[in-house]
């Protein structure tokens, strides 16, 4: 068995007096699709900002690709692709412009004509020359999804990559997310859609308060938690993944 690609271990996180993550671990073996699911507030973002390497924990460590993140950054940077849950871009600049520029932040030297490619491959063809302010919500996540896999990462970060896309274009994210682990990748995304984390997500984490909760393929969560009286009280007849979830994380809306 090779060593998995991410491995997340006691991972603390504080902002100030408020605990956002709570010794919290986890690991993803290669090729595996990983979702990431919480109540607003669990603390996904922060765990991927950690993961990212832009803010430091209180405790615990991050090993990608068998590389210790916290003390090597830039030896992870490489290795890791990264859409954030709220991308913007340089408004003024076009799609073409950007993705040269950030590639060339990768060190990945593109052409025009690998440019076009890269662009039409997203369906952003005949958008090369649109701000990136211009394009529907929409094109604009494809867009960044392009951005992120520019340099082809070995670990792919994805926080609510879905949210706000129409079915079709939900299809097709998940289509290409699927695409970049048959290509060699390794994804984690968080996303509050159970459809999606039932039919993209090879295993899932429920994460609550900060806390690991439930850890296990879909299918083996809701046979697990099918007959907890607080997934049953829940349920509204076969239990569903989402029924698991509201069950172990309880019905009120977090502030
Ligand atoms: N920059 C920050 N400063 C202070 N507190 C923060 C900051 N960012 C997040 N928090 C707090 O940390 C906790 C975890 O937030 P986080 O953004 O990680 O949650 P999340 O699981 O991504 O939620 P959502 O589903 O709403 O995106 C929340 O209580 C939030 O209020
Ligand atoms: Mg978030």
């Amino acid at each position: 068995m090779t060593d998995p690609i991410l491995v997340v271990d006691g991972l603390t996180v504080d902002y100030g007096s408020r605990r956002a993550v709570n010794d919290l671990s986890f690991s993803i073996e290669r090729g595996e699709i990983f979702g990431l699911l919480g109540p607003n507030g669990a603390g996904k973002t922060t765990t991927l900002s950690v993961i990212e390497g832009l803010r430091k924990p209180t405790t615990g460590s991050v090993r990608i690709d068998g590389v210790d993140a916290l003390a090597n950054p830039l030896a992870v940077k490489a290795k890791l692709g990264v859409q954030l849950q709220a991308t913007s871009f340089q408004d003024e600049l076009t799609l073409s412009q950007l993705l040269r520029l950030y590639a060339g932040l990768y060190g990945v030297r593109l052409d025009t004509r690998a440019i076009r490619d890269r662009l039409e491959e997203w369906g952003l063809g005949d958008e090369a020359d649109k701000a990136f302010k211009r394009l529907s919500g929409g094109q604009q996540q494809r867009f960044s999804l392009s951005v992120a896999v520019v340099h082809r990462p070995l670990l792919l970060l994805l926080d609510e990559p879905t949210a706000g896309l129409d079915p079709q274009s939900r299809r097709q994210l998940w289509d290409r997310i699927e695409r970049l682990r048959a290509d060699g990748g390794s994804i984690v995304l968080t996303t509050h859609s159970m459809e999606e984390a039932q039919s993209v997500c090879d295993r899932i984490a429920i994460v609550d308060h900060g806390g690991l909760i439930a850890l296990g393929a879909p299918s083996g969560l809701i046979a697990q938690y099918r007959d907890d009286p607080r997934v049953r009280q829940v349920s509204r007849g076969e239990p569903t993944l989402e029924d698991v979830f509201i069950g172990l994380t309880g019905s009120a809306i977090r502030d």
